[in-house]
């Protein structure tokens, strides 16, 4: 879905929608298989333009990646060391295929990544924790060659801050590491346990994932499995601000609640009706909404920052203030302006996000400048009197595989 999406707003959605593989958890995973001496399956994976990105570039370092129906199958080892220099700059996940190619051929050529202007995303951190477990990283303009001709060694490291990415890099290295490595101040996002998961599954020694101290214990052969990934809770809640915007009544079936729960607590806070199952959420809405106060996030299991403009774009009309402050990118809220085209109360003080609340939403022209501003937009203009156009949605196609469908599956208008 690039191009152009017009939404008609103001009409509830009823019905179920099933929650898609996760889109953070199917990259590192498909990084991962690079480690793998077999074939590797991943099950019921959508097809997005950063997942195709990802298989691009098992292609090009000489692995055999397919789609069979809606699984990918990866297989055969890695033998060029030079990732393709178009999908490393165009998505930042790619910087999780340096740890693999690393571990399996000794050294891997790759580029500063691009991705998302949410925010400078250098990816230092994941470099200096090679450096510390044997890696040498040499730059050549937007080339980065990092080799590791003796191998890497386990090491006992601590990030400086909470990275997702650097931690699922750590993770990797050390499943080919020799000794043990201890890393403290890991992330603890719920994608993390689902790597570490599979990693264990292909005969990995990973304890703590899921806390700020994690255990990789190796060298460790790895063998190939099928594996299904786990949901994705930021379209999960992509899908609970919707229903919020609209009105209505949906349940989000396919994904634990516990996944998202600090956006279904502040959905209900603001006057929604949201019942909880196993592995299902319902969230319905009917009357006004009340405005949510400060809001500030984190990482797990905090409030999500891929969540929070899905957030204000449920809560743009509510009677009353909402500010939601990202203290993990500095640039998140690139979608104000679309809001404020649509007749929100929205203003961008540093890092926070500033909504007045209490008015009415009218359809208007407006632009996605990123994944997830670009869903906030389509989440806004459910909610909002008449139609909008949204122009950049191929920034959307980067974490939905189908978010117009979904939602006109619920009565949506979307074209
Ligand atoms: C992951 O990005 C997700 N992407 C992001 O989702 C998500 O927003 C982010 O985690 C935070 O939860 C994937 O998993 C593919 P970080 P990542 O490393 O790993 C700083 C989406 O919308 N940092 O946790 O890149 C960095 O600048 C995407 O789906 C360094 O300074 O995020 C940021 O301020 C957007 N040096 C902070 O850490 C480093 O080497 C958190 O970044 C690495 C990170």
């Amino acid at each position: 879905m690039g191009g152009t999406m017009t939404v008609e707003g103001g009409r509830p959605l009823y019905g179920t929608v099933e929650v898609p593989a996760a889109k953070n958890s199917v990259l590192p995973l498909l990084a991962a298989s690079v480690l793998c001496s077999g074939p590797v399956r991943l099950e019921q994976v959508p097809r997005l333009s950063d997942v195709e990105d990802c298989l691009a570039i098992l292609r090009a370092v000489g692995c055999t990646a397919v789609w069979e129906g809606e699984d990918i199958q990866v297989s055969g080892p890695p033998v060029w060391c030079r990732m393709p220099l178009e999908e490393t700059e165009r998505m930042r996940a790619s910087v999780l295929f340096a740890a693999p190619l690393l571990a399996r051929l000794g050294r891997v050529e790759t580029a500063l990544p691009g991705g998302c202007r949410i925010g400078a995303r250098p990816v230092d951190w994941h470099l200096s924790a090679l450096e510390q477990m044997g890696a040498k990283v040499s730059q050549a303009g937007q080339r980065l060659v990092i080799t590791a001709p003796a191998g890497l060694r386990g090491a006992e490291l601590c990030l400086p801050g909470p990275s997702v990415g650097a931690t699922e890099t750590v993770l990797m290295a050390g499943c080919a590491a020799r000794g043990l490595t201890i890393l403290h101040g890991a992330a603890k996002e719920p994608e993390i346990v689902d790597l570490a998961d599979f990693l264990n599954r292909c005969g990995g020694k990973i304890d703590g994932a899921g806390t700020d101290e994690i255990r990789i214990e190796g060298p460790c052969v790895l063998h190939g499995i099928s594996y299904r990934p786990m949901p994705d809770r930021i379209c999960a809640s992509t899908l609970a601000c919707a229903a919020a915007s609209a009105r209505g009544w949906v349940t989000i079936a396919g994904c634990s609640p516990s996944l998202y729960s600090p956006v279904l607590d502040i959905l209900e806070g603001a006057g929604c009706t949201v019942m909880r199952g196993t592995s299902s959420a319902t969230v319905g809405r009917m009357g006004a909404l009340r405005g949510a106060g400060h809001l500030v996030t984190g990482g797990y299991p905090g409030l999500a920052t891929d969540a929070a403009p899905l957030v204000a774009a449920a809560l743009l009309s509510a009677e009353g203030k909402t500010w939601i402050q990202d203290r993990v990118f500095e640039a998140r809220f690139g979608c104000a302006e679309g809001f404020r085209a649509m007749g929100a109360a929205a203003a961008v003080r540093g890092r926070t996000l500033e909504l007045e609340g209490g008015c009415p939403l009218h359809g208007a022209d407006v632009t996605a400048r990123d994944l997830r501003g670009g869903a906030a937009l389509v989440v806004a203009a459910l909610g909002a009197a008449g139609r909008t156009r949204i122009e950049g949605c191929e920034y959307i196609a980067r974490g939905y595989a189908s978010l117009g469908e979904m939602l006109s599956a619920l009565g949506a208008r979307i074209v």
